[in-house]
């Protein structure tokens, strides 16, 4: 067996599971389970429709690099989101089957196991697909703590000089899961820099780019901030993106890679011999979904509606705040983070995710102890009951 499959640790959903194991809520009250970010809104009708009028397509093998008219959709989506002049379909966007086994499959293409000590840096707390990646790249992933004493932004100093000269992947995530943190061009300046200077790949997970809560403030993404910043051609960056979350698809994963060509066309090399070309149909439906944003408008007008809701009911008993985006509530728990999520789950049967499940002892600190993640994903009613019953918990401790 691969020996680095026994580095890989335990999944946070499946630590949440052993934590409840053999606790029993009481049975006349509604299980909700907010610990999961898994989009329960409705797929939108026209999506499915797509998918169902190219089932034909089913009968032939797809190309790993998908179809120039889905590429070509994306493209001009990145173009009217990020305002961007130039996104080359054929050489700059690739399909993936959900940004998650894009992630992994990056930190595969890059990483040169065969330098020394190789180190992929993640952020902490994180989405722990990235830790698997590295640990199976044959590298070490080491972490950059996100706090909320600094705003959640990344003090790039945490790391000395000699960790930054070994990395050569770096992941970050904005919006932030769990903290909605949204990375501002300052941030991105000193990221491309320390790229520049060490030569490390970064890889951007915008999977929650298109949940934020002021139509007129979409967050800014890594392709963007790079054009702004007069980056040509997108050097040693790749942004992740996925239609899981803004288009209410998770099932039916979808997404894609766009950046630097240099960094592409090997990572297409590898993802033929991975073998997760897209399917027919799914690329079809994808390229309807990409096409359309009144569909993701209403999406967000829900977790407008839930967030003000939730955060009424918390904020009163609670240290909750609103998050710059995405769909999380990120707060500190008045007792440990563990003890919180079990007694919650004990007493009113709402299921939250300890904020220690999703980071890393660094640097002395682990950075999600005492915090708990609440997915606000299900109904507008189902939030609204959850956060009376967070409440009326909180106010028995
Ligand atoms: C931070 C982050 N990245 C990536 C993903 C993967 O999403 P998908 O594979 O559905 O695109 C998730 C899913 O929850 C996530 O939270």
């Amino acid at each position: 067996m691969n020996p680095d499959l026994d580095r890989l640790q335990t999944y946070p959903f499946q630590k949440l599971s052993m934590l409840l194991d053999g606790v029993q809520p009481d049975p006349s009250l509604k299980p909700i389970p907010l610990y999961i970010g898994e989009p329960r809104h409705p797929t939108p009708a026209f999506i499915k429709r797509a998918l169902v009028d190219h089932l034909d397509g089913l009968a032939g093998y797809p190309l790993t690099i998908g179809t120039m008219e889905l590429r070509e959709a994306i493209a001009a989506w990145l173009k009217r989101r990020y305002r961007l002049d130039a996104v080359d379909a054929a050489t700059e966007v690739i399909p993936v089957t959900g940004s998650r086994e894009a992630l992994f499959a990056i930190a595969q293409t890059v990483v040169d196991a065969t330098r020394p000590d190789p180190v992929v840096v993640c952020p902490n707390p994180f989405y722990q697909i990235y830790e698997g990646a590295a640990f199976l790249a044959g590298a070490t992933p080491l972490y950059l703590n996100s706090v909320p004493e600094n705003g959640y932004a990344f003090d790039y100093d945490q790391l000395p000089e000699a960790v930054w000269r070994r990395t050569q992947l770096i992941y970050v995530c904005s919006p932030g899961n769990p903290t909605g943190y949204v990375m501002p061009l300052s941030d991105w300046e000193r990221l491309f820099d320390l790229s520049d200077r060490y030569g490390m790949v970064i890889a951007s997970d915008e999977c929650y780019s298109e949940i934020y809560f002021d139509e007129s403030r979409p967050p800014l993404g890594a392709l963007e901030a790079a054009q702004r910043l007069g980056r040509k051609g997108y050097p040693r960056l790749v942004v992740f993106s996925s239609l899981s979350k803004r288009s209410n698809v998770p099932g039916m994963r979808s997404g894609f890679v766009a950046g630097d060509r240099s960094i592409i066309k090997p990572y297409h090399l590898y993802r033929t011999y991975q073998g997760c070309a897209m399917s027919p149909p799914v690329q079809q439906a994808s390229i309807a979904a990409w096409s359309d944003e009144a569909h993701v408008v209403e999406n967000r007008r829900l977790y407008r509606e839930k967030f003000a809701a939730a955060l009424d009911i918390l904020r009163p008993v609670l240290d909750v705040e609103m998050p710059d985006a995405a769909f999380y509530f990120w707060f500190k728990t008045p007792i440990s983070d563990t003890e919180f999520a079990r007694r919650l789950y004990q007493q009113q049967a709402v299921t939250v995710l300890p904020g220690s499940y999703l980071a890393r002892e660094s640097g002395g600190i682990n950075p999600g102890r005492h915090r708990a993640r609440i997915a606000l994903v299900s109904s507008v009613a189902e939030c609204v009951e959850s956060a009376r019953r967070i409440r009326a918990f909180v106010e028995t401790l």
